[in-house]
């Protein structure tokens, strides 16, 4: 129980770029539903996803709202979103869902929250995703660097390293391929960052052949909807 003993729950909404999957989490952040997903709507414009979310919210019981969005978040506002949809540009999603949902609602990158729910808040921690996108995060000492980016800094031969290790990267190139540019990307940000920790989530980790360093661990994707607590206690 948190210290004003009050308890919440809160529904944590995770939209990616092939799901949009929510749970609820108690005041702790430990799961009080299972996780329910559906298909993320095709155009990913702002009201198309927006729906998918309230179907999903409408089966659940809760009193606040934590979002993670493939895309840099600043005050609630969607400053990119290269993998949904350019509508969503400057639109004010905290602000919406708080009007459609009746709730209290915070945004935040989707790696972000992903490192939420991971991170053992000691040194310097980074988070890869490998979904549609390739998403990351950086703590230090438990403290988030907010929106990262890592996925659109060039990375090798002309290409970013959403470009070269993207869902469309692997489906092209193959796992052969896609697994000699991971062993490359992770040695370059550990030279870059000199990370404790590298925890490295989303749904495209199943396809990950090598043994990565000891430093380096595969994460669950659970764990994308678990950090949205941290957004209402840290
Ligand atoms: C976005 C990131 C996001 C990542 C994973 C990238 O294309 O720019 O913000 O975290 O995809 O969804």
């Amino acid at each position: 129980m948190n210290e004003s003993n009050q308890s919440f729950r809160t529904l944590a909404v995770d939209i990616g770029g092939s799901g949009i999957k929510v749970m609820v989490l108690d005041t702790d952040g430990q799961p009080l539903s299972d996780r329910q997903r559906l298909k993320t709507p095709h155009p990913a414009k702002p009201e198309n996803v927006i729906d998918t979310i309230l179907t999903l919210a409408k089966q659940q019981e809760f009193d606040r709202v934590s979002v993670g969005f493939p895309g840099v978040v600043q005050n609630g506002l969607i400053k990119t979103a290269v993998n949904l949809n350019s509508d969503w540009l400057q639109y004010d999603l905290a602000t919406s869902l708080t009007q459609l949902l009746s709730k209290p609602v915070k945004v935040a990158n989707d790696a972000d929250i992903q490192g939420f729910g991971a991170i053992s808040g000691k040194g310097v921690e980074l988070v890869l995703t490998l979904g549609t996108g390739f998403g990351s995060a950086l703590f230090v000492s438990g403290k988030l660097v907010p929106n990262l980016e890592m996925g659109h800094h060039p990375f090798r031969k002309g290409e970013t390293y959403e470009e070269q290790l993207g869902r469309a990267a692997l489906e092209k190139e193959g796992k052969k391929k896609w697994n000699n540019r991971l062993e490359k990307a992770i040695a370059n940000l550990d030279r870059l960052f000199s990370y404790d920790a590298l925890y490295i989530g989303g749904g495209e980790t199943k396809n990950i052949n090598f043994d990565l360093p000891s430093n380096a661990k595969i994460i669950p994707n659970v764990n994308g909807l678990l950090g949205g607590i941290k957004l209402w206690t840290s």
